[in-house]
C-alpha cells in the first residue's frame, strides 16, 4: 500500500491484506474487506459499502449511524487480493478520505472467496451487509443449507436482497434478531453475543463465521460448526517474524494490547504468532476490549426454545502451531507448485522421520506409528479396511491399497467420500475406515467419517493437517508431516500419503518369517526413497521439453495398472486441474474394452511401464497403441528404454526402479512436472486453477 499514513493507521490494513493472501489458496475469485474509521464527520461516505465497481450507487444514508461512533467501512471486489488492494487505494483517493484520521480501531474482518452460491461479484463478495448502513457485517466460510427458507421469512419481514448467496441471511438475520430483542426490552440490552447465538439457532449446515457492528463498536463475534476456525492470540511482548504493531513513537510498550487473529487456517496466523486456540463445533467467542470469552452452545439441545439462548462459558488451553514462516513462502521459486514439488525428497524424510527403525539393537527392521499403537490388533481383526478420500488424497489410497491387501490379508475396499454418501453404502462395525485427506477439512470426507462413526466403524485418519477436523474427529491417526502445502494441485501430500499408507500396512502386517524379506526391503526401499525422488527430479528439463511438444494437444491419455493405476489417474488429474488440458487416467487392462478406439495418430499417451509383475502386460499395451499409430511416451525403469520403445519408436522417461509398492513414488514426479511446465507454458495459473480451490469445505 502506498498510503502516505503513519504505521500505525496501516497496520490493521496490511494484516487484513497479507492473511487474505495467505489464505488466497483456499478461494480466490472475489474477496472484501471491512474496517472500522471513526472521526468521520467530513467524509460523506461513511457506513457504506463500496463496491468498487459501483461507486455511483454508493448509499449516503447515514440517518441511522450515530455521529459519533465507529463505522464500519466496507470495499468488496470481483478477482483476486492484489485486485483488492488496488481497489482499495483507488477507491480511498476517489472519496477523498482523510487516511490519518481513518483507521484509529484495529479491528477488522476480511474474506477470500471460493463462489458456492452466486457468480463471483462485488455483490456477491464478503463481507455481507444487513443493509442500508451496515450495522451487521459477516464473512462466512461455508454453506447455510436453509438459506432460501431464511429468505423467505426475512423477505416477508420486510428485508430485501441483494446477492444470490446463502450468506446473506446472516447479518440481516443478526438484524432481525437485535430489532425484535429491542422492541422487547425497549432498549439496547441485547448482547453481541445473544445475538450471535440467536443466529446460529436458525442456521443448518456448515460455516466459521465473523460478525462485527457498529452497534456493539470494539467488539467481534465469531463462531463455527463443521467449518475450520482457529484464533491466534499473540501477547504483547512475544517476538515473531511480523513486523510491530505500533511503532515506538506513538506508544509506550506498556501500552501495547495483546493482538487477536481469527483464521481459517494456521498460514495467516503463523506470521504473527504460533499460540492459537482450535474452536471447536458450537463455541462462540466474544472480543471485547481485547478480552477473550468463548461459550459453548449446543445447537440440538436449544433448537427450539423460544427465548434468547444462553451458552455456558468454556475454558480452553492454547496450542503451538508446528509450522514455520518459511514454509509459507516461495523461496526461491516462482511458484508453490514447483516448490513443493522440488521438496519431496525433504517432505518425504520428515514424513518417515522416527518411524522407520532399521537394524541396531531391534533385531528386525520395523515401524512405529504412535497414533496407532493402541489400536493395531482391532485394525488387524476388522473384516475389511475401507479407504475414504476425495480427489488426489484418494488416488494416494489407492496406490497403496495393493501393499495393504498383500502384508495384512484384510480385504481392502475404496470409497470416493462423496459416492459413498451417495449410496448411503454399507459401513459395519467390524470395518476399519481410513480416511485419507490433506487438509483434514474437506466436506465430504468429513461427513463420511460422521457417517462411519454413525456405524460403528474404527476410524482412522491420514491428514497432513495438525488440529484439523478429521484428525480431531477420528479414533487414532498418522500425521503425514508434509509441511503445509499451498499449491492447489497436491504434490508433496500426495507422495507422503502413499509413504504414511505404506508404512501403515507394515505395521498392520504379521511379522512372519516368510514376509521378513519382503518387509525389510520395503523398509529399506523406505529409507532409500528421498535419494531416488532427488534423482528423478533431474528430469525437470527432460519434462519441460516433453512440455513444449505437448503444449498445443486437445488431450492426454495415460494408461497404468497395478501399483500404478494409481499413477495414472493421479498423473491425468494433475494435467487437467492446472494445465486446463483433458486428461484421463485409464486402468491398462481396460484399454481393450473402449478407450482403444480413441488412439489415432493424433493422440498422444503416457504409459508408465516401468518393471514389476505387470511389466509383460504393459509392453503388449504398448505393441497394440503402437499397432494404432498412438504417439506414445513410456515411464519406464533405468536402462530398460530398449525394452519398451524397440528402435526408438516413442518417447521414453526413465526412472530409478525402487520396491514395486513405493514405485508409485517416484513415478508420479515426472507426471508432477509434465503438468507444471505444461501450465506455465500455456500461461496458466499454476497455484490457481480456474474454478478450483485446495480444502472444499462445501459439499
Ligand atoms: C480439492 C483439492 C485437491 C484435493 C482434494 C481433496 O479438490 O483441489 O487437490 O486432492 O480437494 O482434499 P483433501 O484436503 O481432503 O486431501
Amino acid at each position: 500500500l502506498n498510503y502516505n499514513v503513519p504505521r500505525e493507521r496501516r497496520y490493521i490494513l496490511e494484516v487484513l491484506f497479507n492473511g487474505l493472501t495467505r489464505l488466497e489458496y483456499r478461494g480466490y475469485d472475489s474477496a472484501g474487506i471491512c474496517i472500522d474509521s471513526s472521526n468521520l464527520a467530513s467524509i460523506s461516505n461513511a457506513g457504506i459499502c463500496i463496491d468498487s465497481s459501483d461507486l455511483a450507487s454508493v448509499s449516503k444514508d447515514l440517518s441511522k449511524v450515530p455521529s459519533n461512533s465507529v463505522r464500519p467501512l466496507v470495499f468488496r471486489q470481483e478477482g483476486n487480493i492484489k485486485k483488492l488492494v488496488k481497489s482499495v487505494s483507488e477507491e480511498v483517493a476517489a472519496t477523498d478520505l482523510n487516511l490519518e484520521e481513518l483507521f484509529p480501531v484495529h479491528a477488522g474482518i476480511a474474506h477470500t472467496r471460493w463462489a458456492t452460491h452466486g457468480e463471483p461479484a462485488p455483490r456477491n463478495s464478503h463481507p455481507q451487509s444487513s443493509g442500508a448502513g451496515n450495522e451487521f457485517l459477516v464473512v462466512h466460510n461455508g454453506v447455510v443449507t436453509n438459506y432460501e427458507v431464511l429468505k423467505e421469512t426475512l423477505v416477508r419481514n420486510g428485508f430485501t436482497f441483494d446477492s444470490e448467496t446463502d450468506t446473506e441471511v446472516i447479518p440481516k438475520l443478526a438484524k432481525y434478531v437485535f430489532d425484535k430483542a429491542n422492541e422487547a426490552e425497549g432498549d439496547q440490552s441485547v448482547t453481541f453475543t445473544e445475538v450471535v447465538i440467536e443466529v446460529m439457532r436458525h442456521l443448518e449446515g456448515a460455516y466459521a463465521l465473523l460478525f462485527k457492528s457498529w452497534h456493539y463498536p470494539n467488539e467481534l463475534v465469531a463462531c463455527k460448526r463443521g467449518s475450520p476456525l482457529i484464533l491466534g492470540v499473540k501477547e504483547p511482548n512475544e517476538h515473531t517474524n511480523s513486523k510491530p504493531l505500533y511503532d515506538p513513537k506513538f506508544l509506550k510498550k506498556t501500552d501495547e494490547p495483546k493482538e487477536l487473529f481469527f483464521s481459517s487456517d494456521a498460514n495467516a496466523v503463523v506470521e504473527h504468532t504460533k499460540n492459537v486456540l482450535v474452536i471447536e463445533d458450537g463455541e462462540v467467542v466474544h472480543i471485547k476490549d481485547g478480552g477473550v470469552t468463548i461459550l459453548r452452545f449446543d445447537h440440538g439441545k436449544d433448537k427450539h426454545s423460544g427465548n434468547l439462548t444462553r451458552a455456558d462459558s468454556v475454558q480452553r488451553a492454547l496450542s503451538v502451531l508446528d509450522m514455520e514462516v518459511e514454509q509459507i513462502n516461495k523461496g526461491n521459486y516462482e511458484h508453490y507448485m514447483q516448490k513443493e514439488i522440488h521438496e519431496q525428497p525433504e517432505s518425504l524424510r520428515t514424513t518417515m522421520r522416527g518411524r522407520l527403525i532399521r537394524g541396531g539393537s531391534c533385531k528386525a527392521k520395523t515401524v512405529l506409528l504412535g497414533g496407532l499403537k493402541d489400536h493395531l490388533k482391532t485394525i488387524r481383526r476388522s473384516r475389511r479396511i475401507v479407504f475414504i478420500g476425495c480427489g488426489t488424497s484418494y488416488n494416494a489410497a489407492l496406490a497403496a491399497r495393493p501393499i495393504l491387501e498383500e502384508l495384512s490379508g484384510v480385504p481392502v475396499t475404496m470409497e470416493v467420500a462423496s459416492d459413498l454418501l451417495d449410496r448411503q453404502g454399507p459401513i459395519y462395525r467390524e470395518d476399519t475406515a481410513v480416511f485419507v485427506s490433506q487438509s483434514g477439512e474437506t466436506a465430504d470426507t468429513l461427513h463420511a467419517l460422521q457417517y462411519a462413526q454413525e456405524n460403528g466403524a474404527l476410524c482412522v485418519g491420514i491428514t497432513n493437517t495438525v488440529g484439523s477436523a478429521i484428525s480431531r474427529n477420528t479414533h487414532c491417526g498418522v500425521h503425514i508431516n508434509a509441511g503445509c502445502e499451498i499449491g492447489v494441485a497436491s504434490t508433496k501430500a500426495y507422495t507422503s500419503q502413499i509413504v504414511v499408507m505404506a508404512m501403515l500396512a507394515l505395521a498392520i502386517g504379521g511379522d512372519t518369517i516368510s514376509n521378513q524379506a519382503r518387509r525389510e526391503a520395503i523398509i529399506d526401499g523406505l529409507v532409500d526413497l528421498p535419494n531416488k525422488v532427488r534423482e528423478v527430479l533431474k528430469l525437470d528439463e527432460e519434462m519441460k521439453d516433453l512440455a513444449k511438444l505437448l503444449i498445443a494437444e486437445q488431450s492426454l491419455l495415460v494408461f497404468g495398472r497395478g501399483y500404478n493405476y494409481a499413477t495414472a489417474l493421479e498423473g491425468a488429474l494433475k494435467v487437467k486441474e492446472v494445465a486446463l488440458m483433458h486428461s484421463e487416467g485409464i486402468l491398462a487392462g481396460e484399454m481393450k474394452h473402449g478407450p482403444l478406439a480413441l488412439v489415432d495418430e493424433n493422440l498422444s499417451i503416457v504409459v508408465i511401464a516401468t518393471h514389476d509383475t505387470c511389466f509383460s502386460k504393459q509392453q503388449s499395451v504398448i505393441q497394440q497403441l503402437h499397432a494404432r499409430k498412438g504417439r506414445l511416451i513410456v515411464i519406464c525403469s533405468k536402462g530398460k528404454a530398449s525394452m519398451v520403445c524397440p528402435s526408438g519408436s516413442c518417447r521414453a522417461i526413465e526412472v530409478p526402479q525402487v520396491e514395486d509398492c513405493l514405485q508409485p513414488v517416484v513415478n508420479i514426479v515426472p507426471l508432477q512436472l509434465l503438468a507444471y511446465h505444461l501450465t506455465v507454458l500455456r500461461g496458466y495459473n499454476v497455484d490457481q486453477p480456474r474454478n478450483l480451490a485446495k480444502s472444499v469445505t462445501t459439499q
